[in-house]
């Protein structure tokens, strides 16, 4: 990676010690390090120390004025080829994930406009914390990528995840990073839907279910990273719309396959929204009222439209590769075989959502790939991102990188 100039953030952990070393070992292979760090790291690692190592001064205050003159932070956070966080504090992925900006570590984490790679290390209760879990799942879904924590014994004593990465995994995160990424999917067009449908009841309620669309956006991320023009299609979801994607949002599964059909033609397409099966028959224009002797209103369900299916079998525009997901409870596979029969799809990816499996909502997914030769293939549980990656690179392999 010669050349390739890396802006460190130190935080206030016991871990700061080990950025002296990264930033020996990475300068051996030709990385250029610029340091900064908080008020809290100066109490683990001496600025003195970062500078004699990486060559260059360190940078320490947001209101140095010599630097501001010259927007000292904002050139800084985009002077960098990656951003890299270590040791991220509990306390910093705080300010990370709710975009505050009060010293120079934090304003440029805001400000930057560079990939961004966090090496936590804290205490296991605080990396357990559900505070720090709800951190770490937002700055995921921001794009933030993450390197450790390893498991072992900390410096307090204590057993379990949060240790900070090695120096040697840390510059292997960076390189992969780093290096160009191959687009096996330049010139497809691919249509994603994610997320649930909202099927109203009335103006304030709706059917709906568990799903957080957190796969299918992980899907949609990943085939963009691949090189692809995706279009996805969405369901109300609190997540951010993936970078490089072009993203449509509705409400009921009439109108996600208005916007599917209106995106047609395409080169695949993967069906990984949890569409309603019913929608209420009616939808009252005002709030149903709870009335005093009356009995509760009797919901009528009709059937949606079967989005997969449409697609699917589509007489014109059905796209090369159309891909469904099968989110069950029970017997899986077996109702993933009868799925990919029924819709006519070609591949299904089929998932156990029981309760307790953490799958609606949750970072990982553990899939079975089915294709309609018969192949099956177990996944091991991964990232949802990594289940989009794995995805990206089996769909390119299937349309052997022809083009429209
Ligand atoms: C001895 C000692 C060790 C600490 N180690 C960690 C740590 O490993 N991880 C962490 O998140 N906080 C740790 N803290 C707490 C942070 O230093 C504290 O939250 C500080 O405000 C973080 O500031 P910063 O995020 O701006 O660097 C430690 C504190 C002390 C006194």
């Amino acid at each position: 990676m010669p050349g390739r100039r890396i802006l460190l953030v130190v935080g206030g952990g016991i871990a700061a010690y080990k950025c002296l070393e990264l930033i020996r070992r990475g300068r051996e292979r030709g990385l250029t390090f610029r340091c900064v760090t908080t008020r809290a790291a100066e109490q683990f690692v001496t600025p003195l120390a970062l500078e004699s190592l990486s060559g260059h001064r360190v940078w320490r205050d947001l209101f140095a004025l010599g630097e501001e003159a010259e927007m000292g932070h904002i050139r800084l956070s985009r002077d960098a080829d990656l951003v890299v966080v270590a040791p991220a504090t509990a306390d910093l992925l705080a300010k990370m994930a709710n975009g505050h900006a009060d010293d120079l570590a934090s304003t440029l984490l805001l400000a930057t406009d560079k990939p961004v790679l966090a090496a936590p290390a804290m205490n296991p209760r605080m990396w357990e914390h559900p505070a720090t879990r709800r951190n770490v799942a937002q700055l995921r879904t921001d794009g933030v990528a993450f390197v450790g924590p390893e498991p072992g014994e900390l410096a307090c004593g204590e057993q379990g995840f949060g240790r900070m990465a090695e120096p040697q995994a840390i510059l292997e995160a960076i390189e992969a990073l780093l290096a160009p990424r191959a687009k096996p999917l330049a010139g497809v067009r691919a249509l994603v839907t994610s997320g649930p449908t909202h099927e109203p009841i009335d103006p304030v309620r709706y059917l709906a279910n568990r799903s957080s669309g957190r796969q299918g956006h992980a899907i949609a991320a990943a085939l963009a990273e691949a090189g692809a023009e995706v279009e996805l299609v969405t369901g109300p979801v609190a997540l951010a719309d993936p970078p490089g994607v072009r993203t449509e949002h509705v409400e009921t599964a009439r109108e996600m396959l208005e916007r599917c059909l209106d995106a047609l033609p395409v080169d695949v397409a993967v069906c990984a929204a949890a569409v309603c099966d019913w929608r209420p028959a009616r939808t009252a224009a005002s709030k149903l009222k709870k009335e005093e002797g009356c009995p509760p209103p009797v919901l009528e369900l009709e059937e949606n439209p079967d989005i997969l299916r449409t697609l699917a079998t589509h007489p014109r525009s059905r796209p090369r590769l159309v891909i469904g997901f099968a989110a069950e409870t029970g017997d899986v596979l077996a109702m993933a075989r009868s799925k990919l029969a029924r819709k006519n799809c070609d591949w299904i990816l089929a998932n156990d959502v029981s309760p307790g499996s953490g799958v609606f909502g949750g970072e990982r997914n553990r899939i079975l790939w089915l294709r309609r030769d018969g192949t099956i293939e177990a996944w091991p549980e991964l990232d949802k991102l990594e289940v989009g990656r794995r995805l990206a690179k089996l769909i390119a392999e299937e349309l052997g990188g022809a083009r429209a």
